[in-house]
């Protein structure tokens, strides 16, 4: 799917949809789950509302809903055909099914849209084996962010 039509499926908690957004309102709530996931749950970063990527042309933000609740995010930004995926967040509650996933595809289907040929994240390495089935591939070492280790990783369509 490379339109920015809304992904819908059943999980056990509910009607799962998932969509591009821009509405302000939608954009409150992607900061509140990334508050609750990455200052609140991860201690990573207080600033969560501040991204300059956030806005402006080559930006897609990506909402969950589970039964119309938001429940997961994730922010893509295009330049000049590069990717760079981030803020990819479930609530807990509603991890481990398929909502990630869903967010991602979601993404990368953007990114086709939006001719990103390259597309890079930096992965918290416990999610590593997450975006490896997305098609990912790790680059580089290690670093550490706010005492989280990282990696880069890497998604090239002619990987996939
Ligand atoms: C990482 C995260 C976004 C995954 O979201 P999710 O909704 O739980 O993932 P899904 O249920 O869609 O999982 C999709 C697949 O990846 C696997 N997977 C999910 N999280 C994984 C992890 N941490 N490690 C390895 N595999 C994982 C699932 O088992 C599933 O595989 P399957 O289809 O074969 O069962 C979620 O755990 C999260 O928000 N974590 C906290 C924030 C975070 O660390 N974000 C990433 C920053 S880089």
């Amino acid at each position: 799917m490379t339109t920015r039509e809304s992904r819908q499926s059943e999980t056990q908690q509910g009607r799962l949809e998932v969509r591009e957004v821009q509405d302000p309102r939608d954009l409150d709530a992607i900061i509140a789950i990334r508050r609750a996931v990455f200052t609140d749950e991860q201690r990573l970063t207080d600033v969560v509302d501040r991204d300059p990527y956030d806005r402006g042309p080559g930006a897609v933000q990506v909402l969950a809903r589970v039964d119309s609740r938001p429940v997961g995010v994730g922010r893509l930004h295009v330049w000049h055909g590069e990717g760079q995926i981030a803020w990819v967040a479930v609530l807990p509650p509603y991890r481990g099914a398929g909502v990630g996933w869903e967010v991602m595809s979601a993404l990368l289907d953007a990114a086709e849209r939006l001719g990103a040929e390259r597309i890079t994240l930096s992965a918290q390495t416990h999610a590593v084996d997450f975006y490896r089935r997305l098609g990912f591939r790790t680059v580089g070492d290690t670093f550490v962010m706010s005492a989280i280790e990282h990696i880069t990783m890497v998604y090239e369509r002619v990987y996939r």
